[in-house]
């Protein structure tokens, strides 16, 4: 079997819309926006749900990642709290799954409708699906919210600045008839005042100093202006710091290119600068306090991430949980990090002895560890994936250290980043001992003809075969002795009337074999009568006068004549009992006697084996119920559903 084809379809039902949650809540996590959450999760419910499909409805209104609900759901929906199932005509199956936000209390649901109605692990699913996406959609509410708020702080800080600024510098243009710049250690020009420097940055050699003489040759200004007690003159202007604390934050420039500024000018110019520090203060304390309230309000945002990551990964946990399959996660060394219930109670491992060790170890069986850890250790350099993404059979070994064939599938979660892998596994002992039991009940089948067409020609050539060539024989004589004997002749002719008559007979007999005729033409009862007949204990038979498909009746005849033969043959019983039911779309027939009991069938193919391959051809079942002096019930239920069944 190649490792793709290795699911039943039972596997692929059941895990296939599981596995999809997983890896939707995954990419989920990666959305920038709720509309782009949403789409995510409307598209994907077909994959969930087959032939449903979804969409994201508020009672009353439609907004980015949601529409208004048409007049008839509208009603029912602003009722709701919870999940629940929409009664809408034309609709055979429709449901409402809340997308909650926490933060604006929206309404919202994720409605799926389809033709048929949902199973309780779809609606669960679904219901798991809408609280993630909830909590996505929220978790980006709050960054957006945050991003704003940011903004704002930002435009508020600046206007203050340069409201504040600008007024110190028009105050030192009237004191002195300057124009004066302030300037920032970056270069940038924060405030303006006096003709030709107008709101826009002038043309001074001063003015826009980061982008006119480059960034390096103010700084150095700074630099050494940092030190400065008194005003300095520079580049026709008269420089002088503004510093709140120990480093620079502004230069304050008043523009004097004749160096015509009094000692009282220049006074008003440091005074400035003392005023400017404290403005400049005042604003910094202010920023840091907006910045210290933005780093509560960032922490409260990891916080709510956090919560929300744990509540998230809370379900997915429960998901996993529920899997019927053994589910394990490892991290890229290979050391375990999470199994589920499912698992512990496969493996017969406790979780804490599984966590931080190494998977081989525990699990994978001595012969096989070094090719495991050889193909993990291909994959994480080469990316080449040998078992990732499909279905393989392996065998996997127990806490016991007993084995047991497993099929396997393995994905790599955790992306993008560090990989990791979680492997889902079944035990599937019976699964193979159910397929082995197929092949060989097949093989018997087949035996079973190629012996029965054995004996036909064995019985053909040893019967009415012989009985022609006789005929022939005693024709050709008598055709020779015609004339000359002709009472010889007729004797001859005689014999090879008996011959043919003898031969007629012996292939009436064959043909009785292969297929009664009496069941043809007269059906079960009379055919199980004839059975009973040759039976040398009284049978009571109770069999409806109904007409079955022909394949049934033969096998249940058969069923019915091996019985009786083995009554005959090893019960020493002194009563039978034959009994036909047919209740539904089930057939129950029975053949009941009072002997010494202990039938089982024999290891090699017999009676009873045959019976038991010829039911089960029908999808059928054959028990046996034969305890050492109880007698014996042999019971086959036979389906008989969809066949036509006629009444006679
Ligand atoms: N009604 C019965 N009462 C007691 N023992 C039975 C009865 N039917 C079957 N057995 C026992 O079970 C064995 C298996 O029966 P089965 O019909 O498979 O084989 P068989 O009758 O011995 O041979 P075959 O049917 O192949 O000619 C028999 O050999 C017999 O010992
Ligand atoms: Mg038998």
């Amino acid at each position: 079997m190649s490792p793709a084809d290795g699911a039943g379809p039972d596997v692929s039902r059941v895990l296939s819309p599981v596995n999809s949650v997983l890896g939707l809540s995954l990419i989920l996590a990666q959305t920038s926006s709720p509309a782009q959450a949403v789409r995510l999760v409307t598209t994907a419910v077909p994959s969930i749900v087959a032939s449903h499909r979804a969409v994201a409805w508020h009672p009353s209104r439609s907004g980015e990642y949601y529409e208004r609900a048409p007049e008839h759901v509208a009603g029912l929906l602003a009722g709701l709290t919870g999940v629940a199932r929409l009664e809408v005509e034309g609709s055979l199956s429709c449901w409402a799954f809340p997308i909650s936000s926490p933060l604006t209390h929206e309404q919202i649901f994720l409605v799926v409708s389809g033709p048929d109605d949902l199973s309780d692990q779809e609606t669960f699913l679904l219901t798991v699906l809408a609280q993630l996406c909830g909590s996505v959609i929220a978790n980006q509410e709050l960054i957006a919210t945050l991003a704003r708020r940011m903004e704002i702080h930002r435009s508020l800080t600046g206007t203050v600045a340069s409201d504040g600024q600008a007024g110190i510098a028009a105050t030192l243009h009237q004191l002195t008839g300057y124009p004066v710049l302030i300037v920032d250690t970056q270069g940038n020009t924060r405030a303006t005042a006096g003709p030709g420097l107008g709101p826009a940055p002038a043309d001074h050699p001063l003015a826009n100093q980061g982008a006119a003489r480059g960034e390096t040759q103010w700084a150095e200004i700074v630099r050494s202006l940092r030190t400065a007690l008194r005003a300095a003159y520079h580049q026709g202007a008269w420089l002088m710091p503004a510093m709140p604390e120990a480093d620079v934050l502004s230069v304050i420039a008043l523009l004097d290119p004749d160096r015509t500024a009094t000692e009282t000018d220049l006074a008003a110019l440091e005074h400035a600068a003392t005023v400017l520090s404290v403005e400049l203060a005042r604003l910094r304390s202010v920023s840091e306090a907006e910045l210290r309230g933005l780093a509560d309000r960032d922490r409260e945002v990891a916080e709510a991430r956090t919560a929300m990551l744990a509540a998230s990964e809370a379900r997915q946990r429960t998901i996993l949980e529920t899997a019927l399959d053994a589910v394990i996660s490892v991290d890229r060394d290979a050391r375990v990090t999470y199994v589920n219930s499912a698992f512990e109670r496969a493996f017969g491992y406790r979780a804490e002895e599984m966590i931080g060790h190494d998977l081989a170890d525990k699990i994978v069986p001595p012969s096989l560890r070094e090719a495991h850890r050889r193909g993990l250790a291909r994959y994480l350099a080469t990316g080449q994936e040998v078992i990732l993404n499909r279905r393989i059979e392996m065998p996997a070994m127990r806490a016991d250290g007993t084995e047991f064939p497993a099929e396997v599938a393995v994905t790599r979660t955790g992306l993008p980043g560090e990989p990791t892998f979680t492997a889902y596994v079944r035990d599937i002992t019976d699964r193979q001992r159910a397929e082995q039991e197929l092949i060989a009940s097949r093989a018997r089948l087949v035996a079973a003809s190629d012996a029965a067409r054995q004996r036909v020609t064995r019985d053909l050539h040893d019967g009415a075969q012989q009985r022609l060539v006789a005929t022939l024989i005693n024709l050709q004589l008598a055709e020779q002795r015609w004339d000359a004997a002709p009472g010889r002749a007729r004797e001859l002719v005689g014999q090879a009337m008996n011959d043919t008559r003898r031969g007629i007979d012996d292939l009436r007999e064959l043909a009785a074999g292969l297929h009664p005729a009496i069941l043809t033409q007269h059906g079960l009862p009379a055919a199980v009568r004839a059975l009973a007949d040759r039976v040398p204990i009284p049978v009571e038979i109770d069999v409806p006068g109904v007409r079955l498909p022909a394949p049934i009746e033969a096998s249940l005849y058969f069923f019915c004549s091996e019985a009786l033969t083995n009554i005959a043959k090893h019960a020493q019983a002194t009563s039978a009992w034959v009994r036909l039911e047919i209740g539904g779309d089930l057939c129950v027939a029975e053949v009941r006697d009072d002997g010494i009991g202990g039938a089982s069938p024999r290891l090699q193919a017999s009676g009873l084996t045959g019976l038991s391959d010829r039911i089960g051809a029908l999808g059928g079942t054959l028990t046996i119920t034969s305890p050492p002096a109880h007698g014996t019930v042999l019971r086959a239920t036979v389906p008989v559903q969809g066949s036509d069944r006629l009444n006679s």
